[in-house]
């Protein structure tokens, strides 16, 4: 747990950092046709290498992401999972579920104690925490049906950086300390150069997975039917873990029909279960949009107030209801009607704040009721850092929402032998026991229990939005459970408040999660707010900087893309 702390606090050393040694981003940045925006600069260059050789924005994502697999090993993978939403020009939307799986193996109870408690940690570091991973399978099924160069060019940029190294900034060095790295000796050799740790500017040089990223340009289905499904199986295996040849074999990318809502005139798209972000996304929508909370005004208590109700009553049902919908049903229309978020609102008192335990959910859908299941005692734990999302628009207008995980920062930390690349701790977003949080401190329902095949909850809200049905805004972030909050802040921030991309994403944010029942507040809040919402009954609680927005807005009037890479990162967001 120790590491968890120092990961979540760091972002703030470095926004103070970024603050001092360059130029904060103030302003988006403008290009009149493409931007790429993400983490990290050299994996927004490979999207944008991608489209001046004439790749669209699938090609240039798809690129982007395997990118990110070598410089930001952190969430940027190959052994996790993903979601990526597609507007393309024409209008058509499209969302690749590339969620990784529990193995076939995998039991309802394989992370209790024989006095049925949870142990620690079992679901996140080490073999056993993995499931199956989908992101190769996910961007190359992307590529191949929507992308228009051959795969092995958008695989380029990726191998070049794997195979001649890039120079390491401060952070990721810093990062690269991980004490759960060290638990793994191919971890350890990779990442930590076995003790002679990386320093910042140091080349980092990964031909082990520079030779995984070219067999996978010329074979991709190596990965889950070949020789190197079966080398991945049987590192797994080798340390405990229960993914077999078998489950890499039956693993399937799935195309599902992205959630979508209206706030204010804007139509919102967004991510369907196995992601709980879309649903909550539009559920705070619905809430909010019976507010003016322009003329209460940005930032202020009762906006914060009400956005922060709004927040709660979401997150509420979202512990309930969701899950994997292959698994489970999940009352998808119910919470996205705009009857429900009314009705939700009506429970909201202007002035007080109303604790979580006493949340009662409206009784206007009986579907909701059939459903609901009882809520234990929760209890708080430390929340992470992790994930990463990226946003692409090209020439044509084709627009690309992704975002990406390993769960935790480096996953498991287990490196998969002689591949070069970190594997997933997924299988905690599934809930070990029902009731007990997770490492968010989410508690969480039946409809997410562990299940051979089944896809763990995510929170991840790749979105695409539109204004008078064109693109303006294709928006995510990492965070966990803070993704949802951070799009919701950034939205909002667009749209009522009328800020920039950039503003809107700089602005500092605050989340409600239902339990535990605290508004969680970035620096740059005042102590007089803070000191209202207390009274108003809130636990209120500063912390440092989280989450990364990686935005990108089309501006209606010239159709210039403004890219926004989060001041509290290194990203970056680069066009033409
Ligand atoms: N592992 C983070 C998420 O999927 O929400």
């Amino acid at each position: 747990m120790e590491s968890r702390r120092k990961v979540f606090i760091r972002p703030l050393v470095i926004a103070l950092l970024a603050c001092v040694a360059q130029a904060a981003p103030t302003d988006p940045v403008h290009a009149p046709r493409a931007m790429v925006a993400s983490v990290h600069e050299l994996a927004s260059r490979a999207g944008l290498e991608i489209m001046q050789a004439g790749g669209n924005a699938i090609d240039a994502a798809v690129a982007t992401g395997f990118a990110l697999a070598v410089v930001h090993p952190q969430a940027g993978n190959l052994g996790g999972g993903g979601f990526m939403l597609i507007r393309t020009a024409g209008g058509s939307t499209h969302f690749i579920d590339y969620r990784e799986k529990a193995p076939a193996a995998a039991t309802a109870h394989m992370y209790l104690d024989a006095q049925g408690n949870v142990i620690e940690n079992a679901s996140l570091v080490g073999y056993k925490a993995i499931g199956v991973p989908g992101s190769v399978a996910g961007m190359v099924y992307g590529q191949k049906k929507y992308g228009k160069l051959p795969f092995e060019r958008v695989m380029a940029p990726a191998i070049k950086l794997a195979h001649d190294g890039f120079p390491l900034a401060w952070e990721d060095a810093d990062e690269l300390h991980d004490p759960n790295l060290t638990k793994f000796p191919e971890s350890r050799r990779i990442f930590q150069r076995d003790g002679n740790y990386y320093r910042s500017g140091e080349i980092f040089r990964q031909p082990e997975l520079a030779r995984t990223l070219e067999r996978i340009a010329k074979n991709p289905d190596d990965f889950y039917h070949g020789e190197m499904a079966r080398e991945i199986a049987a590192a797994i295996q080798k340390g405990g873990g229960l993914i077999t040849a078998d489950d890499l074999a039956r693993y399937e990318v799935k195309e599902r029909e992205p959630v979508r809502g209206t706030y204010r005139g804007y139509e919102i798209i967004s991510a369907p279960p196995p992601s709980s972000g879309g649903i909550a996304l539009i559920e705070m929508l619905n809430i909010l949009e019976g507010y003016d909370l322009a003329k209460f005004g940005n930032r202020s208590a009762e906006a914060i107030h009400l956005t922060a109700e709004a927040f709660r009553r979401a997150f509420l049902d979202r512990a309930e209801f969701l899950g994997d919908p292959d698994f489970a049903k999940i009352p998808v229309a119910q919470l996205i009607d705009k009857k429900y978020g009314a009705a939700w609102r009506s429970s909201i008192d202007p002035d007080h704040a109303s604790p979580s335990k006493e949340l009662h959910r409206p009784g206007i859908f009986n579907e909701l009721e059939r459903y609901a299941t009882l809520h234990p005692q929760p209890r708080a734990l430390p929340e992470p850092e992790n994930t990463t999302h990226y946003s692409v628009i090209d020439p044509q207008g084709n627009a690309v929402a992704v975002t990406t995980t390993l769960n935790d920062n480096f996953g498991s930390r287990v490196t998969a032998e002689g591949l070069g690349f970190l594997l997933n701790d997924e299988m905690d977003d599934f809930a070990s026991k029902q009731g007990v949080p997770n490492a968010y401190g989410l508690i969480q329902g039946p409809a997410n229990a562990i299940g051979p095949g089944k896809r763990p909850l995510s929170a991840m809200t790749p979105t695409i939005v539109l204004k008078d049905g064109k693109l303006f805004l294709v928006l995510g972030s990492r965070g966990g459970p803070r993704i949802i909050t951070t799009v919701a802040n950034i939205l909002v921030g667009v749209v009522d408040y009328g800020m920039d991309i950039q503003e809107a994403v700089n602005a500092p944010r605050f989340h409600h999660q239902w339990l535990p029942d605290k508004i969680f507040v970035e620096p740059g809040i005042s102590p007089d707010t803070l000191k209202l919402l207390d009274n108003m009954g809130h636990k209120t609680e500063k912390q440092g900087y989280w989450s990364d927005g990686e935005c990108i807005a089309v501006d209606p009037k010239t159709n210039e893309r403004l890219g926004a890479s989060d001041i509290r990162n290194n990203g970056k967001a680069v066009g033409f």
